[in-house]
């Protein structure tokens, strides 16, 4: 090469803000992990790390799709069996006026499509503190704000309608609702969601319904998809392979636009200019759809028995010792646990990988009331391995609050 002095290359400005707490963790827990130190994993929410399989019948779909050579790009929303399959599970969940079905790579790609054609740069979207944070990645990249509601942690997590009102301004767009939450596992009540959606509509806002969790209620709590409440109001339902069909790594999820025909227009038109620009999902893993809605789900209830009990014991372990409690968690398999210490979140978190190998996510990675502190657990883990991790997080809690340095 000719004597140039090479440039620096400049990273834009808009990635400044992108922050992702449940992987920016990873890189000291691998530098913790060599040193040779037993690591417990409680940290990412896939269930395919640990003893969950994506179900047979799905694989069979994707194999089958491959053999018949549909190795090719799809349609840009999706191919047809996907698209029907999906409008048939939105109806069956009482969603109706349904206006566009899409799939995509992951549900996190059609959030991403659909703030995209939503929000210009100084708009703002109602998030939830605790949420997933991907909404503020995606809205720092827009060069748009994250405007916080904080759940409430007093009423097991539920949002506070008035208090969400309250932040409601001339440039606030869109309220996302994650439910079942990440990373609490609260299931949110019809009556709540009944008041949110009137309010949505009194500020014409979008309502983004994050149903990525539905398949995975603990309990008998009822869930209710927020768009069934009413057929005029302006929603997206986001949801997915991920989770529910344990295949995460397939990266199939889908939106199902539903409302008002006519205020939808032209934001439904927007959001397929930028599904035709990228392609299509994943051809293949499109076929698994329509096995996993219409075949067998024995499986979901497999899955919900070892949660259940993993649930269990998460919730009983981080309230047995003063300093950590925890609100039940309804629904996933996450438990959101409230600290009682002196410094930061992070820094107990840092702490906590390099002394006991457990890794878990700091609070502050996904919003939280100032002044409180959390630590978001992952009970994915076979039940021994989450007594392990809890012992150990328990004894380093003790040691922390009788040095009285945290
Ligand atoms: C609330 C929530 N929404 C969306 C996603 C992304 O899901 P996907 O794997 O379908 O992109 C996750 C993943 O953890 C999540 O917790």
């Amino acid at each position: 090469m000719a004597q140039t002095t090479l440039s620096h290359i400049r990273a834009s400005r808009r990635t400044n803000n992108i922050v992702y707490a449940v992987r920016d963790i990873v890189t000291l827990a691998q530098e913790v992990a060599k040193t040779g130190k037993e690591m417990l994993y409680l940290n990412i929410g896939d269930p395919n790390k640990f003893d969950f399989a994506t179900p047979p019948h799905l694989i069979e779909a994707v194999l089958k799709a491959m053999r018949d050579n549909h190795n090719g790009y799809s349609p840009s929303s999706g191919i047809p069996a996907a698209v029907k399959a999906i409008t048939a599970e939105a109806e069956a969940h009482g969603i109706s006026n349904i206006h566009d079905v899409f799939v995509t790579s992951g549900g996190s790609e059609a959030i991403e499509i659909c703030l995209t054609a939503l929000v210009d740069p100084g708009d703002n979207v109602l998030i939830p503190y605790p949420g997933y944070p991907l909404y503020e990645a995606v809205l720092a990249k827009l060069e748009a704000v994250a405007n916080p509601y904080f759940l409430d942690e007093s009423s097991g997590w539920q949002p506070d309608v008035e208090d969400i009102r309250g932040r409601i301004d001339a440039k606030t767009r869109a309220i996302v609702l994650i439910n079942p939450n990440n990373p609490t596992g609260v299931v949110y009540e019809r009556e709540t969601l009944r008041r949110l959606l009137a309010l949505a509509a009194e500020k014409g806002l979008v309502v983004f319904a994050d149903e990525i969790y539905d398949k995975m209620i603990l309990d008998d709590h009822e869930h209710v998809s927020i768009a069934s409440l009413d057929k005029e109001a302006p929603v997206v339902t986001f949801n997915g392979l991920s989770k529910g069909f344990l295949a995460p790594g397939w990266r199939i999820g889908w939106g199902v636009v539903s409302g008002n025909g006519a205020i939808l227009k032209d934001y439904v038109a927007a959001i397929n200019k930028i599904l035709r620009a990228r392609l299509c999902a994943s051809h293949p893993m499109q076929h698994a759809i329509p096995a996993a809605l219409r075949g067998e789900k024995a499986f979901i209830d497999q899955c919900r028995e070892k949660l259940r009990r993993r649930r269990d014991i998460t919730h009983e372990m981080l309230n047995s010792v003063a300093g950590i409690s925890c609100v039940r968690p309804q629904a996933a398999f996450y438990a959101f646990a409230r600290l009682e210490i002196k410094g930061s979140d992070e820094d107990f978190v840092k702490e906590l990988i390099r002394e006991t190998g457990v890794v878990a996510v700091h609070g502050s990675g996904f919003g939280e009331k100032p002044g409180t502190k959390h630590l978001r657990v992952v009970f994915l883990p076979p039940e021994d391995v989450l007594r392990k991790a809890y012992a150990n997080l328990l004894e380093f809690v003790g040691k922390s609050r009788g040095k009285g340095s945290r």
